[in-house]
C-alpha cells in the first residue's frame, strides 16, 4: 500500500469526543469551512450552521457544526432565473444529501489536517422542529447530521473496519458464504473487543420486547450493536416524514 499525508491522514482519522478548551481561531474556522465548500456537489444543496455556544455542544467541544440539505437557496437562485422546482421531494433529498455529506467528510478532514478531531452526531433529522426554531430554518431545509469539533483531548486508536473482500466488488457483486461473513463479522468484533471499545463507552443497547440480556462487555461487540439498534430502532416512517414535513419536504408524492 502507499503512503503519503493525505492516506496516512485518511487512515488514521477516528471520531474525537473529548477535547480540549483552547478554541478555534477564525482563521482556521475559513479554512475548513472553505476546504469543504470545495466538496463535489450536484447542485450545492447544503448549508453549514455553527453553533459556537460554550458548555451547550456535546462531548465539550467548541464548535458544532449542523450539516442541512438545502433546497431553500436553490429555489431563490432558481426563482431568480424564473424557474420553479418540478422535480419530486424525494430526488432532491437524495441529491441534496449526497452535497451535505460531501461537504461534511471534507469539513472533517480539513480539521484533522489542521490538528483538530470531530464526531458525528445522528438525531439532528429526528429533531429537525427544535433546530428549525434554535437556528430560525426557512421552509426547504433539513438537517441531517451534526458534527462536533474541536482540538481533541483523547487519541484513541483507529476503529476496525470491514475487510476489503467484504466492500469491494469488482465486476459483480457476489454472493456471500458463511466463511467470508463470519470472517467479516470476527474482524469488526475482535477489533471492537481489542479496543474495549463498548466498556469503556460503558454502553450495550438496551433488548426491548422482554429479551433477555445474555451478553457481557466480554462478548459484545459491534455485530451484536448493530443488529440491536438496527434491529429495533426506528421501525415507522411516520416520525422521520413529520420532521421533513415540518421542514416543508414530502415525500409522498411527485408534484404532478
Ligand atoms: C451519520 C452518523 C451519525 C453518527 N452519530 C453518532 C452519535 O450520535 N454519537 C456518537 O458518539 N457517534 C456518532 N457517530 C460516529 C460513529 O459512531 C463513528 O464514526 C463510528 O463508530 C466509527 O468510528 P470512527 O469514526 O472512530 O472510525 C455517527 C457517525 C455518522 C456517520
Amino acid at each position: 500500500m502507499i503512503h503519503n499525508k493525505t492516506i496516512d491522514l485518511l487512515l488514521t482519522r477516528k471520531s474525537i469526543r473529548k477535547y480540549t478548551d483552547e478554541k478555534p481561531s477564525d482563521e482556521i474556522l475559513e479554512t475548513v469551512v472553505r476546504a469543504a465548500a470545495q466538496a463535489p456537489f450536484a447542485a450545492q444543496m447544503c448549508s453549514l450552521l455553527l453553533s459556537r455556544r460554550e458548555g451547550k455542544i456535546p462531548f465539550g467541544a467548541p464548535l458544532l457544526f449542523t450539516i442541512c440539505v438545502d433546497a431553500h437557496k436553490l429555489e431563490q437562485v432558481m426563482a431568480r432565473r424564473d424557474w420553479e422546482t418540478a422535480s419530486n421531494d424525494l430526488s432532491l433529498l437524495l441529491f441534496g444529501l449526497q452535497d451535505a455529506v460531501l461537504m461534511s467528510e471534507n469539513l472533517v478532514i480539513a480539521g484533522e489536517s489542521l490538528g483538530m478531531g470531530s464526531c458525528f452526531i445522528g438525531n439532528a433529522p429526528y429533531r429537525a422542529e427544535s433546530i428549525i426554531k434554535h437556528y430560525k430554518l426557512p421552509s426547504r431545509v433539513f438537517p441531517i447530521v451534526q458534527l462536533t469539533m474541536g482540538f481533541p483531548a483523547e487519541n484513541p486508536p483507529p476503529r476496525p473496519r470491514y475487510p476489503l473482500d467484504f466492500f469491494l466488488f469488482e465486476n459483480e457483486y457476489p454472493r456471500f458464504d458463511d466463511d467470508t461473513v463470519a470472517k467479516a463479522m470476527k474482524e469488526m468484533d475482535d477489533g471492537f473487543l481489542a479496543q474495549d471499545y463498548y466498556r469503556e463507552a460503558d454502553y450495550m443497547v438496551p433488548l426491548e420486547d422482554g429479551r433477555e440480556e445474555t451478553f457481557t462487555f466480554d462478548n459484545y461487540s459491534w455485530t451484536e450493536h448493530m443488529g440491536r439498534k438496527w434491529g429495533q430502532w426506528l421501525k415507522s416512517s411516520k416520525e422521520i416524514l413529520e420532521q421533513l414535513a415540518a421542514c416543508g419536504f414530502d415525500l409522498t408524492g411527485g408534484k404532478e
